[in-house]
């Protein structure tokens, strides 16, 4: 009876499995077709301007499906070669509205609710880890004039965020790497880290103490820097979590949390103490 009721559930939850990658599939489509749309609407207006309009004036929209066809070969490679867990299923965990990339999370949304653009200032060097496609840190650098580094263990995600990063020239402020945060070294500290969803992984390629995540980036920040690091749903209301945070009160400081998403993440703004020589 007990292996029959485990079994429905394991068929049920397959099914919910197809269902929704079915959907996802299908918002994808409907998001191709919307830019399909979009560079056949601006085409229209090439066309009846053509007096005033050179072939370089709109590149940005003009230019989209070509750097689209780049991101589906990236995640069609991925599909094919990646042998640990995608994101979103398959799709990138981040989109970027700015250049009509489809994904999960919106990353202009995100950067205005965590009031990013008054945290971050032109002058800061921010550290993205676990960046996947690095779409926080080209955002960034794009709205703040920052410079960057995202730093994630998928080099599909990385390649998908490199063409993003050179479709907007910006290349030269965003540094992306495709490499483990385990291995990450820096000479040059950061002034302000991201650490969003980040300081354990489903795709269980980060699992460490929590202490150690923070003592890890810790190192790698000027004195006075700021962490903003957002929590995963699964930390809200789970003591091990907040006793682990408590315990880098000599490292960081902080003044309680702000509640995003309605209610499901908890972002925290962290100052850096820096260690007494
Ligand atoms: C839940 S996503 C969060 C992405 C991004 N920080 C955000 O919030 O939009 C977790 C990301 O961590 C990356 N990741 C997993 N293990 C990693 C590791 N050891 N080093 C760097 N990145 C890693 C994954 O590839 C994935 O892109």
């Amino acid at each position: 009876m007990t292996q029959q009721i485990s079994g429905a559930r394991r068929t049920l939850s397959k099914i919910k499995q197809f269902i929704r990658h079915s959907m996802v599939a299908a918002a994808s489509l409907l998001h191709r077709a919307g830019i399909a749309m979009i560079v056949s609407a601006r085409k229209l207006v090439r066309l009846t301007e053509m007096h005033t309009i050179d072939t370089t004036s709109d590149r940005f929209i003009i230019g989209l499906p070509e750097l689209h066809k780049k991101i589906r070969h990236e995640l069609d490679l991925q599909r094919r070669e990646y042998d640990s867990y995608s994101y979103f299923h398959g799709y990138p965990y981040q989109s970027l509205g700015i250049l009509q990339v489809f994904g999960e999370r919106g990353t202009e949304e995100r950067f205005d609710a965590y009031d990013l653009a008054n945290l971050i200032r032109k002058s800061d060097h921010v550290l993205d880890i676990g960046c996947n496609c690095g779409f926080m840190a080209i955002y960034a650098a794009f709205r703040t004039g920052c410079s960057a580094d995202g730093i994630d263990i998928n080099p599909y995600m990385i390649r998908v965020g490199q063409h993003c990063a050179d479709y907007l020239q910006m290349s030269d402020r965003v540094k992306l790497i495709a490499q483990s945060f385990l291995d990450y070294k820096t000479e040059r500290p950061y002034s302000v880290v991201l650490s969003f969803a980040t300081h354990w992984t489903d795709d269980k390629n980060y699992r460490v103490r929590l202490q150690d995540h923070f003592l890890r980036i810790h190192a790698m920040m000027e004195p006075g820097g700021l962490l903003i690091f957002e929590s995963h749903s699964a930390d809200v209301g789970n003591p091990e979590f907040y006793q682990a945070l408590e315990e880098m009160r000599g490292h960081f400081s902080w003044d309680g949390c702000r509640t995003m998403a309605r209610g499901t993440r908890e972002l925290y703004l962290m100052r850096q103490i820096a260690p007494s020589s």
